[in-house]
């Protein structure tokens, strides 16, 4: 019996193509292994949206050439497999494969022909849905893309390269999915989208009709572009109690200067007044973002004002990044690359902003009761990890059996918080 080893690096949506790969090398009857010395078949699924991601790959890609048993074949998939192309064999001559984010159905072509060089980058829009066996492990939480790629083009962003333009997937075939993720155990549904709320064929209308399945308990969606926030699916925060309380809508930036260097046309005010309409929808709701920092020309003045618009709307459970220059964009050939010990600095100064918001958050949680996802056990097994409406982790001692519990919270710090079942 053949074995692969799989190892995916980057977002929820790289996730979700791990887990295609996986249930298509099943089907065609390998089994999996996490040790790769004894792998016959090596995949790593890439992210190439920060250069320390994307360098990553190569170094691990020559540990496992040292380690690997010599016939076994290995390869890339995914972003950075688009982003370098062919020149990955110029980088590693032995490599054996080369897919992108859209053609790693092909993989199993390298086990007819394990001689040949395969290299596939095509952007194929939606054929790999089409081609590929659905997820048959049961799980709790179904990530399901309703969209591929992404038509915004900011300026620092290599994904519109990477995954090519945006494509949403058709109605029926995405509630297939949520229909069999629902067979499978599913009690929570995330839908994805690099511009997931931009879905052509109506999120609102997604929404409504899983929230339909008396099993699906809770429903979110990431990540969302601000100007696309439409009325009607600000309107689902207030009818739809399924839809978690939470919304992950990055702003990158609180300068009006930066954003538009960023191509990101959209006016502080009117986000902010997105913000106000979905508290004034849901008032428990919460907003978490991603940020940039240092990206080329911005000023200390620009910095705080990402400071501040932080301190405003108090976002939870956020990311922060050092601009990092990518192939294929225009900001990588801005004047004013911004140096790294002042990204360095400007970093640090958020993360702690950020972490201490999330701080003030968790405890206010403190007394109050949540639904929480149970994920499974800890790595000591005398703990429960679930998740909590807003993303949180929260920690319960392992006496729980049901997929979704109410959870009193009793402490909280920083990253995580702890709680009590309360019998339903
Ligand atoms: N809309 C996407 C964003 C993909 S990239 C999503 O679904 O999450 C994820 C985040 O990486 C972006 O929001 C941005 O904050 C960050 N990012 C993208 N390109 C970057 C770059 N060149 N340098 C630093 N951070 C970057
Ligand atoms: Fe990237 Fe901007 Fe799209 S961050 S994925 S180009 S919305």
């Amino acid at each position: 019996m053949k074995t692969f080893y799989i190892k995916t690096f980057g977002c929820q949506m790289n996730v979700y193509d791990g887990q295609r790969i996986d249930a298509m090398l099943r089907a065609r009857g390998l089994t999996p292994t996490d040790d790769v010395s004894v792998a016959d078949l090596i995949v790593l699924n890439t992210c190439a949206v920060r250069e320390k991601a994307s360098n990553k790959v190569f170094s691990e890609l020559g540990r496992i050439r040292d380690h690997k048993k010599p016939d076994a074949l290995f390869g890339i998939v995914g972003c950075v497999a688009k982003e370098e192309g062919a020149n990955s064999f110029r980088r590693i001559p032995e490599l054996n494969f080369v897919l992108g984010p859209q053609s790693y159905h092909k993989l199993p072509e390298i086990l007819e022909n394990p001689d040949a060089r395969l290299l596939n980058v095509d952007l194929s829009g939606l054929e790999k849905f089409d081609s590929l066996p659905p997820v048959s492990e049961s799980s709790v939480l179904a990530y399901i893309p309703i969209q591929e790629g992404c038509d915004h083009c900011c300026t620092y962003c290599i994904v519109p390269f990477t995954r090519g333009r945006e494509i949403s997937r058709p109605f029926d075939d995405v509630m297939n999915d949520v229909y069999a993720a629902t067979e499978n155990g599913a009690v929570e549904i995330c839908f994805l989208g690099q511009n997931v709320n931009g879905y052509k064929n109506s999120l609102a209308k997604l929404i409504t009709e899983t929230a339909k399945l008396p099993t699906i308990r809770r429903i979110r969606f990431t990540s969302s572009y601000p100007t696309e926030m439409s009325d009607d699916l600000i309107e689902m925060f207030a009818t739809q109690p399924k839809l978690l309380p939470f919304l992950n809508m990055p702003i990158q930036s609180g300068s009006p200067n930066v954003l538009t260097r960023m191509n990101r046309p959209y006016l502080l005010d009117l986000y902010l007044n997105i913000i106000d309409r979905l508290r004034a929808a849901r008032p428990d709701i919460q907003i978490s973002s991603d940020f940039i920092v240092g990206f080329p020309g911005e000023t200390d003045s620009d910095f705080q004002q990402t400071m501040e618009i932080a301190r405003r709307v108090k976002y939870i459970n956020s990311y922060s990044f050092k601009y990092s220059p990518r192939p294929h964009t225009g900001a990588a050939l801005m004047p004013g690359q911004v140096p790294e010990n002042i990204k360095k600095q400007r970093l640090a100064a958020l993360d702690g902003l950020l972490t201490e918001i999330n701080r003030e958050f968790n405890e206010s949680c403190i007394g109050k009761t949540m639904a929480c996802l149970i994920e499974g056990p800890d790595k000591t097994g005398k703990y429960l990890l679930a998740r909590s409406p807003y993303m949180q982790q929260v920690i319960i001692p392992n006496e729980s059996s049901d997929k979704i519990q109410n959870i009193e919270i009793t402490a909280a710090n920083k990253c995580s918080l702890r709680g009590k079942v309360l019998k339903n």
